[in-house]
């Protein structure tokens, strides 16, 4: 595996593998990784010759009252774990060598940012789409992979490949979870040990609301209620949202009907944690 810093080093060797008809896999992260990572990285391994991990922690997707100064970062023991699955290159900028001079340019997202996290982070998905547009245009990849545990994310980049023609297929991945249901996440660990005994109920609040709409019930508002009152009933953790939506479309539902999402978004001291499940 071969670390790059330089964006123009990053260019170069992706062109020789292109001259030689090779396929690009791409997984975008901030690193500090975990098994929902390494499972993107492992699909990404089968699926092409090549296979571009990226570690950045991008300032331009943290709000001015989030956690971009404590989120969690080991160089060293990513590079390990990528070296075990197999990566070839782990592209590494620092933030001068990505934003120069600030971004002098943005993509602002337009559609499906009027509800969770676009709703309660604004202009997160902003700068999530600039740097995965910077990204997408460094290393040129056949197939990018995502993690559905940011479902909303996945939407907006769908939006992004289609709307500025980007040659990409974009794989979404299943959310890899703990054994005690809590969805893994690089932020787990700025947990207390209480709240990440707590954390679980979070899952457990959707496989109930799961259980409620097999046995019959379809109002998103009493879902929502129940879901809720269980995580308040079980938790510390302050309620950021609990939305029923429609997916991929991201808009409100009367009753539930057709392919909808249930997602989350609770705080607890120092993280936010986030997570959802799709029903078709
Ligand atoms: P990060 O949170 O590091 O996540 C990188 C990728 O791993 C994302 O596609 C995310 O959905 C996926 N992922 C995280 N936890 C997962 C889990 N438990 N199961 C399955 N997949 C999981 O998402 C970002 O970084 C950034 O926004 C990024 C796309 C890199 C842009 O900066």
């Amino acid at each position: 595996m071969r670390v790059i810093t330089t964006i123009k080093e990053m260019q170069n060797e992706v062109l020789k593998h292109k001259r030689l008809g090779q396929s690009i896999g791409f997984v975008p992260t901030m690193g500090f990784l975990h098994e929902g990572h390494l499972t993107l990285i492992s699909k990404a391994r089968k699926e092409n010759d090549i296979v571009v991990l990226s570690i950045f922690v991008n300032p331009l997707q943290f709000g001015p009252k989030e956690d971009f100064s404590t989120y969690p970062r080991d160089f060293d023991r990513d590079c390990a774990l990528a070296e075990g699955e197999k990566v070839d290159y782990l592209f590494y900028p620092s933030v001068d060598e990505m934003y120069p001079q600030g971004p002098s340019v943005k993509v602002v997202v337009q559609e499906r940012t009027d509800v969770l996290c676009g709703k309660s982070r604004p202009g997160h998905f902003d700068g999530v789409a600039t740097v995965i547009t910077k990204l997408f245009h460094i290393i040129s990849p056949e197939k990018a992979y995502f993690g559905k545990k940011d479902a909303q994310q996945v939407a907006v980049i769908e939006g992004l490949i289609t709307d500025f023609n980007f040659p990409i297929q974009l794989i979404p991945v299943d959310i890899v979870r703990e054994e005690d249901g809590l969805a893994k996440s690089s932020r787990n660990v700025n947990l207390s040990p209480e709240e990440r005994k707590q954390a679980p109920v979070i899952y457990r609040s959707l496989e109930n609301a799961k259980r409620a709409i097999n046995d019959g019930e379809n109002n998103p508002v009493v879902l929502t209620s129940l879901i809720k009152e269980m995580i308040t009933g079980e938790s510390n953790g302050q309620i950021d949202y609990v939305e029923i939506l429609s997916y991929p479309q991201l808009r409100p539902l009367e009753k539930i009907d057709g392919s909808f999402i249930i997602a989350i978004a609770v705080k607890f001291s120092k993280v936010r944690l986030i997570d959802n499940i799709i029903i078709q």
